[in-house]
């Protein structure tokens, strides 16, 4: 499905903010696309981009295992832009010299602009930008000229005009950088010479355009979750084949409290498209009985779970196509080499080899996170829908510890729904990235009018975090603590005790389980 006209292509050498540069791109509304640096200079030659962006890496240019490339694409004619070690690099290929600094520079650095024509620094001053190496450019390549340089780099950044390559140290593409937005502005559109027109409005345009065109009068089947990804997908198909689309929503009987009714109200009532539930929960809990140990758990709700929805998709299936939410971040092989690229891939479903379809569509493939999450605004999915928090696939059963009892699930979905209720009217929801109770197998002696209780304990969770890979606990006010502990034991049944999770990601991880 081609839905773009103008890209730009962020090779990666294995940086750190491959992503982020590609994020900064399309603040543009100009498509932006990450290859690894060990893809063919043919696919690159017929990729038609705008403009090239090397991105920065880990590693020296004369350290032979460092990821290289081939010289050929700096005559392709395309705009090049280097970043880092990728600014590094088109000096090593065009035979510059490159020479470890004795000291390095990290964090916020000066720097002069060198150059007052210079297409790329337009409308840049002497400002601060963020620097992250050892490694400097010592001597430029024939036919570059310096554009700006720090105290204690020679070439802060460089140029060749005639051939439209360019090249900084420092990182455009980080808030520390003073004018990054402004200088990768400057390549997209004054050296590129890109228009900007991809928006999420003409990606709606366009993405339904094609996927009538693909699916025509055949049928598509989508697992959807009630996760933002899956969500979104299948509005979007909604809105390109209508009833042709049929949705299958396996509700195990682990999710929150009234959202399976929810999510089948939203799609029922919004979208066209056939809408098959399969209510689950008895044959999920008679599965769990007697399963304490948590990776057992996640097995055997990971296993269930794709039993019931293959066998649900085998009866609806009609041939036709396989639909899966699938966004960008979950397609993006990594420059760092084989390992992650394993890792990158885990979101994809399986499918079992006896189900066949004419094909599989990812109407989210390129989009980040926050784009999937504009495009389901755009399409009118309800914003409890579209910012609704991370939720893990096994659901409630990692905030359940030891045995899963339908008592059990009950008491969590309550002290849940109290502890989510509370956090909305105190106005601090968006400063938490995950927050949720969870049921320790723990029960506790209490006080209750004039009699001695012996009921469950209720602990509390809020994390916040940018990447979820570490995190820290939430430093909620003591008195919004305070009213969710006492709407917790005064409204949910055998709860007499709450705590607060003060533990940050490492050590602890965000679930329980
Ligand atoms: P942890 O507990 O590993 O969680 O620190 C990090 C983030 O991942 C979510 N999570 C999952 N998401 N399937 C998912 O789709 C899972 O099995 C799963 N386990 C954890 C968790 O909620 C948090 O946002």
């Amino acid at each position: 499905m081609n839905t773009v006209n103008e890209k730009i292509l962020v090779l990666d050498f294995g940086g750190q903010y491959n992503q982020l540069i590609a994020r900064r791109v399309r603040d543009n509304n100009v498509f932006a696309e990450i290859k690894p640096y060990t893809v063919p200079l043919d696919e690159i030659k017929d990729g038609n981009y705008k403009g090239i962006i090397f991105t920065g890496g880990p590693n020296s240019v004369y350290d032979p295992e460092s990821p290289h490339y081939d010289k050929a694409i700096l005559d392709l004619g395309v705009p090049v832009l280097g970043i880092c070690y990728g600014c590094q690099l088109i000096s090593f290929m065009r035979g510059g010299v490159v020479q470890t600094a004795e000291s390095g520079e990290y964090g916020k650095i000066d720097i002069e602009v060198d150059s007052n024509d210079s297409v790329l620094f337009r409308d840049i001053p002497d400002s601060v930008v963020w620097m992250s190496h050892t490694d400097r450019i010592s001597e430029v390549p024939e036919g570059f000229i310096v554009s700006a340089h720090s105290d204690n780099c020679p070439v802060a950044a460089m140029e060749n005009r005639a051939e439209n390559i360019y090249a900084v140290q420092f990182h455009p593409e980080v808030t520390h950088t003073e004018y990054g937005k402004k200088l990768l502005s400057n390549f997209i559109f004054d050296v590129c010479g890109c228009k900007g027109d991809w928006e999420m409005e003409s990606f709606i345009d366009n993405t339904v355009k094609s996927l009538r065109e693909k699916i025509g009068d055949k049928r598509v089947v989508l697992g959807l979750s009630g996760g933002v990804d899956s969500s979104v997908a299948a509005a979007l198909l909604s809105k390109a084949v209508g009833n042709h689309l049929t949705c299958v929503f396996v509700d195990q009987g682990l999710m929150r409290k009234d959202e399976g009714d929810f999510v089948e109200k939203t799609f029922t009532s919004l979208f066209d498209m056939k809408f098959v539930r399969v209510n689950c929960s008895n044959e999920f809990l008679s599965k769990l009985k007697g399963v304490i140990d948590p990776e057992d758990k996640r097995r055997v709700i990971g296993t269930e779970f794709y039993k019931v929805f293959w066998e649900k998709v085998r009866e609806e299936s009609e041939g036709g196509f396989f639909a899966q939410g699938t966004i960008y971040p979950d397609c993006i092989e990594s420059g760092k080499g084989e390992a992650d690229k394993i890792k990158t891939h885990h979101n994809r479903v399986k499918m079992p080899d006896d189900i066949k379809f004419d094909g599989v569509i990812e109407p989210l493939k390129d989009l980040f996170k926050d784009e999937v999450r504009r495009v389901g605004e755009l399409l009118g999915i309800p914003r409890e829908l579209v910012w609704r928090q991370p939720f893990p696939g096994p659901g409630l059963g990692v905030r359940i510890i030891g045995e899963i009892t339908k008592e059990k699930i009950q008491i969590l979905q309550e002290a849940d729904a109290v502890f989510r209720e509370e956090i909305k009217k105190s106005g601090i929801e968006s400063e938490l990235s995950q927050y949720f109770a969870v049921l320790p197998d723990v029960r506790t002696v209490g006080v209750m009018g004039d009699h001695r209780t012996y009921e469950h304990l209720v602990a509390i969770r809020a994390v916040t975090t940018d990447d979820f890979m570490t995190a820290d606990f939430a430093r909620i006010p003591y008195d919004i603590l305070a009213s969710v502990s006492n709407r917790i034991i005064n409204e949910c049944p055998h709860v007499n005790r709450v705590v607060y999770d003060l533990t940050s990601k490492p050590p602890g991880t965000v679930e329980w389980e």
